[in-house]
């Protein structure tokens, strides 16, 4: 491996990186920013704003200086594609409608893919001072401290959260129905509209499902890896095997894996 990519090196990268991309976006929080639509349909609902530009600006400049060789696949630029085996993953503000309200619930979601295995993925939270981070086959941490999933063995007795796609008021595929049948047998579930801290939210027990179905592969990658690295299950919602490039994602504990999937292939 080359020597760049060695756990500690790209760790301490990732979080220096991810720190800064949070700064960036916190110097706009509850201030002034323009928001643009990314969808020109009536009542189109997919926006950006300043923030996420200047944040994927300087996450873009960083890896492409320390990593020249390497592909860069971002939300707002898309991809940058040389055919190389390494790919990073970046969402530069998961979560940008809530920061467009002055929510406090979003992150930056950074994650690095070789030969499209996944290798290491942070989620930083840069209201909470929260970073995940793993690194394949080296488990998951908060803040430099272990993280694992939960270990509830009852939907009764679950959390769960889901989120919505943008297309939700002209597609079926919306997940409303899907929500339907779970929102009535967990004990609670919440719509926080951030995948990426969704599933750090599962890695680290805080909650012990989460489900999805039109993600990206920037909105899921560093997020996957937590939840594997943390002892958490992660299929597609029919319960097959699952990668960042497949659109519907229900990441667990487990233990309630099986319950969840079966409510969902009852969907829509
Ligand atoms: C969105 C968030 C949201 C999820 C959407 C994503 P964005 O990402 O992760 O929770 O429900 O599907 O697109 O647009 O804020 O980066
Ligand atoms: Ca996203
Ligand atoms: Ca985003």
């Amino acid at each position: 491996m080359d020597s760049d990519l060695h756990p500690e090196a790209i760790l301490v990268f990732l979080d220096e990186l991810s720190a800064s991309a949070g700064k960036i976006i916190m110097s706009y929080f509850r201030g002034e920013f323009r928001v643009d639509s990314k969808d020109a349909r009536p009542g189109g609902i997919d926006i950006v704003t300043d923030a996420d530009r200047a944040s994927e600006e300087l996450i873009l400049k960083t890896i492409r200086s320390r990593f020249p060789d390497h592909d860069i696949l971002t939300e707002e630029r898309r991809t940058e594609s040389t055919g190389s085996a390494l790919l990073w993953l970046v969402d530069p503000l998961d979560g940008t409608v809530n920061f467009s309200h002055g929510y406090p619930m979003f992150a930056v979601s950074i994650a690095l893919m070789q030969d499209n295995e996944l290798l290491c993925g942070m989620v930083h939270d840069p209201v909470h001072g929260e970073s995940f981070s793993a690194f394949r086959g080296q488990g998951a941490f908060l803040n430099g401290n272990p993280i694992r999933v939960s270990t509830a063995n009852r939907l009764e007795r679950s959390i769960v959260a889901t989120g919505f796609p943008y297309d939700k008021a002209y597609s079926e595929v919306n997940n409303i129905a899907e929500f339907t049948n779970v929102v009535k047998r967990v004990q609670g579930i919440r719509r926080e509209g951030s995948a990426a801290l969704d599933l750090a939210f599962v890695a680290c027990g805080r909650l012990d499902g989460f489900w999805e179905l039109k993600l990206k592969p920037w909105d899921m990658a560093a997020g996957m890896l937590l939840v594997s690295e943390a002892g958490g299950l992660i299929t597609d919602r029919s319960g097959s095997p699952t990668d960042v490039y497949t659109s519907s994602i229900v990441a667990t504990n487990g233990i309630i894996h099986h319950r969840l999937t079966e409510l969902l292939s009852k969907g829509s």
